[in-house]
């Protein structure tokens, strides 16, 4: 049976999933909105679908088995409830929300109704990630080292920070959940950021913090967007005889036998989506990160932001 899938937004992210999603055997996009109608259209001639400028009319036309929101951190709310409304299974795309309200009462909603959910936390899906996983089960780590060090995308709602909550909740939120997946939780901290005279938007473009985590690990997660170019992105780790460096394409292991580089071999955005379609089809369960745990991760990035914000604590 054709599963048929209809998209929010239609920027960089939704084409990435379309592309996924084409490459999945029985399924269907059905549909692509987007109040920029000429991408709307630009993305669903890709595969044959039909555009929307706005997504209530692609609820209301299409025949749908689930909803991929692909949205700006700001413009999420009001299409997922109306999915819950019908129904709908949710892929939504990270950050949950550019504040913690907005994420806090679309999780009460979407939990009431049992949903199917997965958030595009996509660095849960490298094999490299379970490979270091794995190499922690047998010596845990101790301390954390995560960097976001990059420019500012340049699309226009990024650098506001009533448009994406600033870039520890729309950045350096996938080191905080890799973070939550190879050391735990964390209870608390410290936190500061700043502007740079010439610094993109409204946003803090330096931003630094020290966590303790519930094992006792600590970790210090720092953020910038102010270079040219990404030049520095994922997260260190240091554990007894052991130390890794995980970014989005690579793990490089150091143990008592030298240094290994280990290429990751799955594309996670297309493992995550597969792994969606499954669930939706109730034919898997492989989601890694539903709304409700995405939650869990969208909290500490808030809680830093709002600690460096203040130059104060880390308040969870
Ligand atoms: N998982 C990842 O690594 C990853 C990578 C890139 C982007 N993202 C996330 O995806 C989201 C979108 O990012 P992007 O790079 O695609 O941005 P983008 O600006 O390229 O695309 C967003 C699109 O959403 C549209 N839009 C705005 N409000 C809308 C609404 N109410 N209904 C329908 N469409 C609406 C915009 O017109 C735009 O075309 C962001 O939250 C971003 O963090 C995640």
């Amino acid at each position: 049976m054709t599963t048929r899938i209809g998209l929010v937004g239609a920027g960089f992210i939704a084409g990435r999933h379309l592309d996924a999603l084409a490459r999945i055997e029985g399924v269907t996009v059905a549909g692509v909105a987007d109040p920029r109608a000429d991408r709307a259209e630009v993305l669903a001639a890709r595969v044959g679908a039909a555009a929307y400028a706005h997504w209530a009319d692609l609820l209301d036309v299409e025949r749908l088995d689930a909803l991929w929101v692909c949205v700006p951190p700001h413009a999420h709310g009001p299409v997922e409830e109306a999915a819950v409304d019908r129904g709908l299974p949710l892929f939504v795309e990270k950050p949950l929300a550019a504040d913690l309200g907005t994420a806090e009462r679309l999780a009460a909603r979407i939990g009431d109704a049992g949903l199917p959910t997965s958030v595009g936390y996509h660095w849960r899906y490298l094999d490299t990630l379970e490979t270091a996983r794995d190499l922690l089960a047998g010596s845990p780590a101790r301390m954390v080292l995560g960097a976001w060090l990059d420019r500012a995308p340049r699309v226009d709602w990024w650098a506001r920070q009533d448009g994406s909550g600033g870039q520890t909740v729309e950045q350096a939120t996938h080191l905080f959940d890799v973070a939550r997946v190879l050391v735990g939780e964390v209870e608390g901290g410290w936190a500061t950021g700043s502007r740079s005279p010439d610094g993109p938007g409204d946003i803090l473009d330096v931003c630094t913090a020290a966590l303790r985590f519930a094992s006792g690990a600590v970790g210090s997660f720092s953020n910038s967007c102010l270079l040219p170019r990404a030049h520095r992105i994922g997260v260190e780790l240091v554990a007894p005889g052991l130390g890794l460096w995980l970014t989005e394409h690579q793990l490089v292991v150091t143990d008592p036998d030298g240094e290994r580089t280990i290429d990751r071999e799955v594309d996670p955005f297309e493992a995550e989506d597969r792994a969606f379609v499954a669930a939706v089809r109730g034919e898997g369960d492989d989601v890694r990160t539903t709304y409700a745990d995405a939650l869990r991760t969208h909290r500490l990035a808030v809680a830093v932001a709002t600690a460096a914000a203040d130059g104060g604590t880390v308040q969870l």
